[in-house]
């Protein structure tokens, strides 16, 4: 009796990394509280199912307590995890009667696909995921874990069915080992939080860092291509270096994909904060550079090649990863390669009109691609503005010698160059929005409008920015914004940019109403996962993308833990508690605070300097806020503040601030006043405003 309450209580709180990886330092949650109890992950690597339901008709039967009896051949269960999971499968059982069998095992992460096949994570048609089976000859016990090869990456239902001509089979235990976060002993450590007075933005936060989680594989589970499995499925490939990488989906695809990161990774700051994965995932694309300078769009197994957009997704990617870490040591080892990366991008670029011609032409799954989309120059756009900035971080012994060209200003010309190009040719000036491409008419597309106001190719604050941030709202549905480049679907991809794009015009109640129509609208979905962001789906509301055009026919191929969709994560952390860095590691920063209608707000994360944090609360007309930073950072805040025919006060840390005095006005046409008080050194800070 005392041994086994021992082993229980052992068991419960035992913490493990998984496999053969070097566990990860990061033990302990940063920021401890009552938010923790929004953490989706669970406390264990090792998880049981919460209930069972029938097959029949999906509902529930009982919680789950290790014990269910499979009486004739067909009979079925669906195990529930009651949240998106992944690893291996362990089941105890005993088969009584006569002869042999098999039990079945189909895994599902939407509970439309419950059933004796698995959803589609393999690319092939409805059904050739198939089942495993555990095969057995005779009565007797059995333990069965699914082989290393065939882990599922992500399901929140599993199926298990009996095949038999005269045997039943008693359950005794099923298990699960997660796979995903491998380095991390506890999978609860966060570094970042998110707290506010709305639960259902607080659960989207949670749901975007789990999902980044999920996504958090070992480089030894990548989905197996060259050739692909004609049925079943494989995630035994290489995905690159180290012993943690970042994928774009937890079931699919299993690889690198660099423009999903261009969402993912600054939401993994903001909140898990495991930035080796990232490191690891733009390592094996510099490893993989082709001899042209250019990158794959995708990492290995799938190598997918052809997409220029995706080219310089892994360049801005580079700048993100330096932003957050200030790790030096990567950019120095790969600043050849993102040279060659920027002349071969540099080469496309038309001498006569001044746009990128695009011929790689691969991109996010909008349906026409080509030549002088705008998308495009958005991304090249941003692709110089970070570039200029990391030439200023790169290693002296990189940069040549003082007669060779000062790449920050050759780059700054060039996107000054570029943003007049894409104006001129791409702008529909009658309409106040960009077009798709430059000889398109009546097409003006979700991607390219939202990136024009996130990258500041058009300034946030302008008219412009303010028109094309309202005629964004012309897309909206009841369930989030229809995407006009991908028609009737709703892309919570480019909607993470769509959101961004709203903040950065201070049109805070915008971003807060689509995350919550959009991202709030899955999460609360019965038949979902109701823990992760999904890839996409109609605008009906059918668990489905790019329907009959590219995804086999099979909406069951959608993955619903996509990190590409996690941008409310970082949207909130980073505009709407409105801390964020701006120089390597957070030496410099900012605290520019959005209310929209909020009540409160606190939060943070952390760098390799320390800890940032900060709160705001309402009170009365005004509110008050605090924000932490490491000592010898230097931060700017940009406060709100209400004008009423005369000047607010602004205290600072006791002190009233003054213009002339470190505080400088701002006015934002339609969306209110901001000041700013310069030079603000690390500490702790209280601010009131009145
Ligand atoms: C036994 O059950 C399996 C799984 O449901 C089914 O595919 C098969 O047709 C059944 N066999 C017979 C003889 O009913
Ligand atoms: C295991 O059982 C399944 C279902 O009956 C069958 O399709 C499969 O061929 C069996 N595998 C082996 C190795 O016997
Ligand atoms: C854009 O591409 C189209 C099609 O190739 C071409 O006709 C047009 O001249 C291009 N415009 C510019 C400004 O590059
Ligand atoms: C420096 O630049 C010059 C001219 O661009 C080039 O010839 C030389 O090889 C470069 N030196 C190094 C060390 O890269
Ligand atoms: C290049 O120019 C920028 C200003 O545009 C300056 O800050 C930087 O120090 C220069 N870099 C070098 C290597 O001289
Ligand atoms: C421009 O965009 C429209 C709308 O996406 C597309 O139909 C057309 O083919 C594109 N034109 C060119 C020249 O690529
Ligand atoms: C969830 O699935 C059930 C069938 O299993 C269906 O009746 C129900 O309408 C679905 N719920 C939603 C919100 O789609
Ligand atoms: C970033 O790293 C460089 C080189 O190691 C160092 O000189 C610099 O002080 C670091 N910056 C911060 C903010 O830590």
């Amino acid at each position: 009796m005392a041994t086994s309450l021992f082993s229980a209580l052992f068991s419960a709180v035992y913490l493990s990394c998984w496999r053969n990886t070097t566990c990860s330092a990061i033990t302990e949650a940063a920021f401890p509280g009552v938010w923790e109890s929004n953490i989706y992950a669970p406390s264990s690597r090792t998880v049981s199912p919460t209930s069972v339901l029938s097959l029949a008709t999906g509902k529930l039967v009982s919680k789950y307590d290790g014990t269910i009896a499979l009486a004739k051949n067909g009979s079925a269960v669906v195990f529930d995890f009651g949240l998106e999971v992944g690893g291996i499968v362990t089941i105890k059982y005993t088969a009584s009667g006569k002869g042999a069998g098999a039990l079945g095992l189909a895994f599902t992460e939407a509970k439309k696909w419950i059933g004796e096949w698995s959803d589609s994570s393999n690319g092939g048609f409805r059904g050739a995921d198939g089942a495993l089976y555990s095969n057995f000859s005779s009565p007797g016990a059995v333990v069965y874990t699914m082989p290393d090869a065939k882990l599922r990456g992500g399901f929140r239902y599993l199926t298990v069915f009996l095949v038999a001509q005269s045997a039943s089979v008693q359950i005794s235990d099923v298990s699960l080992e997660i796979g995903f976060q491998p380095t991390w002993s506890n999978l609860r450590a966060y570094q970042g939080y998110f707290h506010s007075n709305d639960e259902v933005l607080n659960a989207v936060w949670y749901s975007g860092a789990y999902t980044l989680q999920t996504n958090a594989v070992p480089p030894n589970t990548g989905r197996k291509a060259g050739p692909m499995a004609a049925s079943g499925w494989s995630n035994n490939g290489y995905l690159g270096p180290g012993d943690t990488i970042i994928v774009d989906g937890a079931k699919r695809d299993r690889a690198v994909w660099p423009g999903d990161m261009g969402v993912a990774v600054p939401s993994t700051f903001v909140s898990v904060g495991d930035l080796e994965s990232v490191k690891n995932a733009l390592q094996v694309m510099y490893d993989y550079q082709n001899a042209d300078g250019s990158f794959p769009e995708a990492g290995p197994p799938l190598l997918q090649q052809g997409s220029d957009t995706y080219h310089m997704w892994t360049m801005i990617g580079t700048y993100n990863y330096l932003l957050y870490t200030n790790d030096t040591a990567f950019l120095a080892k790969n600043w050849p390669g993102y040279l060659r990366a920027m002349t071969y991008i540099q080469s496309k670029v038309s001498s006569t009109g001044g746009l990128l011609q695009v011929t790689g032409t691969r991109d996010w799954a909008r349906w026409q691609t080509s030549g002088n989309m705008s998308h495009a120059q958005m991304i090249l756009y941003r692709t110089l503005t970070t570039g200029a900035t990391l030439a200023l971080w790169a290693p002296p012994t990189t940069t040549n010698t003082s007669s060779s060209p000062n790449l920050t200003t050759t780059w700054l010309a060039r996107a000054s160059s570029l943003q007049a190009a894409t104006l001129k040719h791409c702008f529909d000036a009658p309409v106040g929005a960009f077009k798709d491409n430059a000889t398109s008419t009546t097409l003006h597309p979700q991607d390219a409008n939202s990136l024009s106001i996130l990258f500041n190719l058009v300034d946030p604050s302008s008219p412009q920015a303010q028109k094309i941030s309202s005629l964004l709202l012309q897309n909206w549905t009841p369930l989030g914004a229809a995407s006009p480049e991908l028609p009737g679907t709703i892309s919570p991809f480019i909607s993470s940019f769509e959101i961004a794009a709203h903040l950065e015009a201070y049109q805070t109640q915008r971003a807060l109403d689509l995350i919550r129509r959009c991202w709030g609208w899955y999460l609360s979905h019965p038949n979902g996962t109701q823990s992760t962001v999904v890839e996409g789906y109609l605008v009906d509301g059918t668990f489905a993308y790019r329907w009959n055009r590219g995804y086999g026919n099979d909406a069951s191929y959608v993955s619903h833990a996509h990190g590409w969709s996690a941008g409310p994560t970082a949207a909130l952390t980073e505009y709407v508690l409105g801390l964020r860095v701006t120089k390597p590691a957070g030496g410099e920063w900012v605290f520019a605070p959005q209310m929209g209608d909020l009540e409160h707000v606190r939060g943070g994360f952390v760098t390799r300097l320390g800890r940032f944090e900060g709160s705001w609360a309402r009170d009365g007309e005004g509110y008050t806020a605090t924000v932490e930073a490491p000592g010898g950072t230097r931060g700017r805040l940009v406060l709100p503040v209400v004008m009423q025919g005369f000047m607010p006060r602004v205290v600072l840390d006791g002190r009233e601030v003054v213009e002339g005095d470190g505080l400088e006005w701002f006015r934002r046409s339609e969306v209110g006043d901001l000041v700013s008080v310069e030079a603000v050194e690390g500490g702790r800070h209280v601010v009131v405003v009145s």
